[in-house]
């Protein structure tokens, strides 16, 4: 049964460093790993594409329903073809976040997520793995940090790209897309109930990945199906 695979959700902003974390903790467990916002980001791709706008809600949700998709690791195949670059595009991102706002669209993906929960484990990460997706997660994570060290965050990641960038521009962006997030009626942007929340501001991806790791040993023993 569904319920008796363990799942761990990290939710929160934009840059937050949720993929990294994800992933690191996934790898340590030896579990699978969900980063949903790479399909909300190829929903927005595939529209782009097809020419499907950003306002058809019918039509996007139809889209996100019909695209083929493959996973293998970390790279996202959308019709046989590599699109996980394209995926990290600031561009793609923005109207990830638009689109995101649909509950139709949001309803079309739903399935799909659900199907990553697989044995031995999941880690999942995005804006409603605990609230929404997965609210009996065994342990669920908010991650915060300021919008400054995000921002920065950011910009050192373009710029190992050779890509050059204003710092205030992708702090006003992260900043637009936060508030789109927080503000939604379907499945916004918050912490779960029980979700215990990590600022990793001023903390490593080591230190942060320790602490993930110890609060779920600590509570797995009370949690065992
Ligand atoms: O985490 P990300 O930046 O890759 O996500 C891109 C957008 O997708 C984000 O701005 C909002 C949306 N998203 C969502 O609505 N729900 C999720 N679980 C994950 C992402």
């Amino acid at each position: 049964r569904a319920a008796d695979i363990p799942v761990i959700t990290i939710d929160g902003p934009t840059a937050s460093g949720k993929g990294t974390l994800s992933a690191s903790v996934a790898a340590g467990l030896g579990w699978h790993t969900l980063d949903s916002g790479s399909l909300y980001r190829v929903t927005a791709l595939a529209a782009r594409r097809a020419g499907v706008s950003a306002d058809d809600e019918p039509g996007l949700a139809a889209t996100a329903r019909a695209m083929q998709l493959r996973f293998e690791g970390v790279r996202v195949l959308l019709a046989g073809e590599d699109v996980s670059d394209q995926l990290r595009d600031e561009a793609v991102g923005m109207m990830a976040s638009r689109i995101s706002a649909w509950p139709a669209v949001r309803a079309a993906l739903y399935d799909l997520q659900c199907g990553f929960r697989q044995l031995p484990g999941l880690v999942a990460d995005g804006r409603d793995m605990g609230t929404v997706i997965f609210p009996d997660a065994g342990l669920k994570i908010f991650l915060t940090a300021t919008a400054a060290a995000r921002a920065e965050r950011r910009l050192n990641q373009l710029i190992a790209k050779g890509i050059s960038a204003s710092l205030d521009d992708l702090r006003a962006d992260l900043e637009a897309r936060d508030e789109r997030d927080r503000t939604r009626e379907t499945a916004p942007l918050r912490p779960a109930e029980d979700a215990l929340r990590l600022d990793n501001s001023q903390l490593g991806i080591e230190a942060s990945v320790q602490q993930v790791v110890a609060w779920w040993n600590a509570r797995q023993p009370f949690d065992a199906p």
